[in-house]
């Protein structure tokens, strides 16, 4: 019997969920679990310093996802902001390696949807809110990644309760993926029951033993609750979900002093520059500069297992979720 979920179709995958991209998270050895598992994983091209080292990791993703016995895809994010100087480099670098499916986030994919459509390869596109989905819905685009409030990074002002079902009315052939605020099989549940074709998970696997972040950025995933989760534009400009550390209230409290006059002497880029320093430090071991972003999921996540794990308890959470949805539990016959 063929399946007629429109992601498994689209990505040739054998579940519909996405571990989704993670600036300075993600790695080739998740992305590769994930694939071994029969989802996709996406990376973010500035995961790499140099585009000789996006170009060995798309290798490596490429050699394994050949030999892959199940059916697991990978992505790359593209940031397409103006901001992002290593776009049209990174850009040509997965065009090459054929990559797969993007993701973009941020801006005007059109280069992307352009160039990507000459192999067949899939482009989605971050949004937020219908303003944003229309534009980028006339560039042509294949789906939207719905990104709703309480997601970690740069998560949305509505709820995906909300903006799945308002992209579905709004665009009823666009497929919708869900994104934020999902750590389980109930979620995505909830997500498919709305109309999206799958969903995209991020905070769930930092507490993952293939994430090479330190273990005090894990632990706090795991002690965090969504009380602890704050949004910030300190970092990039826009705001951006963080969990509430010592260490940022007392940057929070020298901003305050030195005011806005010190601010305002920094450029828009300068800014983005120490805001991507201070995280890079963050997520090394031992580092008393504790800027972690994260989503409100935390409040679900209780242990750091390896991403085969994760995913596996979600394939049975999510059975057993569709189980629990009993017909005869709401209607008489
Ligand atoms: C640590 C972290 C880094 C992120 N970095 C990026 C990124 O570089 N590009 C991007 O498009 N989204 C980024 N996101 C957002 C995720 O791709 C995804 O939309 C989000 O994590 C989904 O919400 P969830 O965390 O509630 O699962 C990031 C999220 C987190 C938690």
């Amino acid at each position: 019997m063929s399946r007629k979920n429109q992601l498994i179709e689209l990505l040739s995958i054998e579940t519909p969920i996405i571990m989704a991209p993670m600036f300075l998270v993600s790695n080739v050895n998740m992305v590769v679990e994930a694939m071994r598992s029969g989802i996709a994983g996406v990376i973010p091209s500035l995961n790499y310093l140099t585009g000789k080292e996006l170009a060995q990791a798309l290798d490596d993703l490429n050699e394994f996802k050949s030999s892959n016995e199940n059916r697991g895809s990978y992505g790359v994010n593209l940031i397409v902001q103006s901001t992002n100087i290593r776009m049209e480099e990174d850009l040509k670098i997965c065009l090459e390696k054929k990559v797969p499916f993007y993701i973009t986030s941020l801006g005007n994919p059109e280069k992307v949807v352009e160039q990507a459509r000459t192999y067949g390869a899939k482009v989605f596109c971050d949004v937020t809110n219908i303003r944003h989905a229309q534009r980028v819905n006339e560039i042509g685009v294949d789906g939207f990644v719905a990104v709703g409030s309480g997601a970690g990074g740069h998560a949305g002002p509505y709820s995906n309760q909300l903006l799945v079902p308002a992209l579905q009315k709004h665009f009823p052939d666009k497929p919708v993926i869900a994104a934020g605020g999902i750590a389980n099989g109930k979620g995505i549940l909830s997500m498919l029951a709305l109309g999206a074709v799958g969903v995209s998970l991020g905070t769930l696997f930092i507490a993952s033993t293939e994430a090479r972040v330190s273990d005090e950025y894990k632990k706090a995933i795991v002690d965090s609750g969504m009380k602890d989760i704050i949004m910030t534009a300190r970092l990039s400009g826009a705001p951006v979900s963080i969990i509430n550390t010592p260490f940022y209230r007392k940057l929070k409290e020298q901003d305050e002093k030195a005011g806005t006059a010190s601010k305002n002497q920094m450029t828009k880029l300068e800014r983005l520059e120490e805001g991507i320093s201070m995280l890079e430090k963050s997520i090394q071991p031992g580092n008393y500069n504790n800027l972690w972003v994260a989503g409100h999921t935390v409040e679900l996540i209780d242990e750091v297992r390896p991403v085969k794990d994760i995913i596996n308890r979600l394939k049975e959470e999510l059975k057993v979720a569709i189980e629990e949805v009993r017909e005869e539990d709401f209607f008489e016959d």
